[in-house]
């Protein structure tokens, strides 16, 4: 298998994002509308739901995507969930999941930049364009999976809102709405919003991706709609779900894992299967749907790629 990533041919124009101003107005104005007319607004929101279905499924970017991994099956990887703010039963989440909203979804991008703006998710997507990638998901429980992500690249994101000379590290706050995520409540010590961060230039790298699809269809919400995070060559509790807020900062940003436990899920969490957690191996890891066994990788696979950010 070749781990060698061929800068992507394709390009994709990036059109202009809305300010956050113009997206409050709107909003606003949408809001307005549906006070006055319902149908209007509901017609509306029917729209950009229509506009956002039309990007699913996207074309597969190849030159991200080994052609020797072999898919994990759908509904295994989509009924089998850690979204613990709905369930720490895997299985329970997608049943819970009900009463979560996820339109309309404002995504706020602010911090140490010069070009901070809000964004729905979905006209994020639309406005930075979408592909298909296929990558090596490793959970920290060594469990793992093949996966095909629909999303862009987080880099786009943030050479858009023109990161100041300040900024060293990216801090990712997901939702947080107890009425909505039955599991929040019972998780009463978690210190909620489930927060996560990484290092700008692991941010900056083109494998970090926004994601909005899997499988060739928009997020379910138990698989962190409408808009996550994913890295493929760290544990995946990195890879925050139903993102409300991106921020550019100076300082390491505190995570809720870390916070609860840094032995066991330390800032960094690069995918090592010679680093054992304090409670097991992570030398190999179960494949969620076929149940084999296989050798994990160092980075998971992605060591090529990634290996040199990590040089002292
Ligand atoms: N994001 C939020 N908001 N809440 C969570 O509990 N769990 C993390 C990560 N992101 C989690 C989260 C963990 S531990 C993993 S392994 C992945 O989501 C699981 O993603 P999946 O359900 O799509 O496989």
């Amino acid at each position: 298998m070749s781990n060698n990533i061929l800068r992507p041919e394709w390009h994709l124009p990036e059109n202009r994002v809305t300010p956050e101003r113009a997206y409050r107005n709107r909003r606003k104005f949408l809001r307005e509308l549906g006070l006055a007319n319902g149908g209007l607004l509901a017609a509306s929101l029917a729209a950009e739901a229509a506009a956002a279905k039309k990007l699913y499924p996207a074309q597969r970017n190849i030159a991200f995507s080994p052609p020797d991994l072999k898919l994990t099956n759908e509904r295994v990887f989509t009924t089998y969930n850690n979204f613990y703010e709905f369930s720490t039963d895997k299985e329970a989440v997608v049943d819970r999941v009900g009463k979560f909203v996820i339109t309309p979804w404002p995504v706020k991008i602010h911090g140490l930049c010069e070009q901070p703006f809000t964004a729905d998710a979905d006209e994020l997507a639309a406005e930075f364009g979408v592909e298909e990638r296929v990558y090596r998901f490793r959970c920290v429980e060594a469990w793992g999976a093949v996966v095909p992500w629909t999303g862009f690249e987080l880099r786009k994101l943030l050479e858009k809102v023109k990161p100041k000379a300040g900024a060293k590290f990216v801090k990712f706050v997901t939702a947080n709405r107890p009425e909505q995520m039955p599991g929040i409540a019972r998780l009463r010590g978690y210190p909620w919003p489930y927060t996560e961060g990484l290092r700008l230039d692991e941010a900056m790298h083109p494998l970090t991706m926004l994601v909005t699809g899997v499988y060739g269809k928009p997020l379910p919400k138990q698989n962190g709609a409408p808009i996550r995070l994913v890295v493929p060559w760290k544990y995946g509790y990195k890879s925050g779900k139903s993102l409300v807020e991106i921020e550019l900062t100076d300082k390491q940003p505190k995570t809720l894992w870390e916070t609860l436990s840094p032995e066991e899920y330390p800032f960094e969490s690069n995918v090592d299967p010679a680093v054992p957690h304090p409670r097991w191996s992570q030398a190999t890891e179960r494949q969620v749907d076929t149940g084999d066994r296989i050798r994990t990788l160092p980075f998971n696979g992605y060591a090529a790629q990634v290996a040199s950010l990590y040089k002292k």
